[in-house]
């Protein structure tokens, strides 16, 4: 690599959709489960080149709200394989201190799935160099409403509501924002990912597929992050001032 990742600048908090496995199998002739089965790997090469990069939060959409509007036959591939991954890397997971947190409509995933994932999180709990949560059966909207029923229960008064206290609703409240956000596989959109938290998050989109998605891959989207000027709303004179 021409350029050096700048440890100064890195953003803690990454957030990937991992999009294009099925179109991977597909252009090898197989079965797009194949390509959900080695999506699993460039998950580990990821995960692992995150924590060593120093990254302290890594948010990867694995299952959408809508996602389960797909063949019954692909919903239970992948839950299969979310079992059989979790089982496997919870290992990983311990060898490099990190620590597995999910957000999403968890309840709704077959139970074996679920106790595989608890299992995971209770083990990894006091791992303290890198958070990686799953986004299973997650949407935007889906926890917006979410947030806004609770703040409702709550009774919390309305004049009192303001961005601080909505954030504290949210599946992600102790979490900080992502500063970048990836899609692979050459699609431009957001798909109902992180909708409050990527208010001014960097976009960084690649035609990789992401089984073929490795350490590289992420190398580069931080540089490319790391080269661009965050504004927030302000000038350009504001900022390097
Ligand atoms: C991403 O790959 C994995 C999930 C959405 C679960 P896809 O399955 O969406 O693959 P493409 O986009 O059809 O190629
Ligand atoms: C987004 O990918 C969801 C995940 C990667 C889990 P999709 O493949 O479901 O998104 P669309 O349907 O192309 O927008
Ligand atoms: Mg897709």
């Amino acid at each position: 690599m021409s350029q050096i990742i700048d440890t100064n600048n890195l953003p803690k908090h990454i957030a990937i959709t991992m999009d294009g496995n099925g179109r991977w199998a597909e252009s090898k002739g197989k079965i797009r489960a194949f390509g959900h089965k080695n999506g699993v790997k460039a998950v580990r090469d990821t995960v692992e080149a995150a924590a060593e990069i120093g990254i302290k939060f890594l948010t990867l959409y694995a299952f959408s709200t809508e996602n389960w509007s797909r063949p019954k036959s692909e919903i239970n591939a992948l839950m299969s394989l979310l079992v059989s991954a979790i089982n496997k890397e919870t290992k990983t997971l311990m060898n490099n201190n990190i620590k597995l947190s999910t957000i999403g409509a968890t309840d709704s995933l077959p139970s074996k799935a679920k106790k595989e994932l608890n299992e995971a999180i209770e083990e990894t709990k006091g791992n303290t160099r890198m958070t990686l949560i799953l986004a299973l059966s997650y949407s935007g909207r889906w926890e917006i409403l979410n947030a806004t029923k609770n703040l409702i229960a709550d009774g919390i008064n309305h004049e009192k509501i303001n961005e601080q206290i909505f954030q504290q609703y949210l599946t992600t409240k102790s979490v900080p924002d992502p500063e970048l956000l990836i899609r692979t596989s050459g699609e431009y959109r957001i798909s109902n990912f992180l909708l409050w938290q990527i208010a001014y998050s960097e976009l960084y989109f690649t035609n990789r597929l992401w089984p073929d998605f490795r350490r590289q891959d992420l190398e580069k989207a931080i540089l490319n992050y790391q080269n661009r000027e965050r504004r927030f709303g302000k000038t350009k004179k504001q900022i390097q001032n």
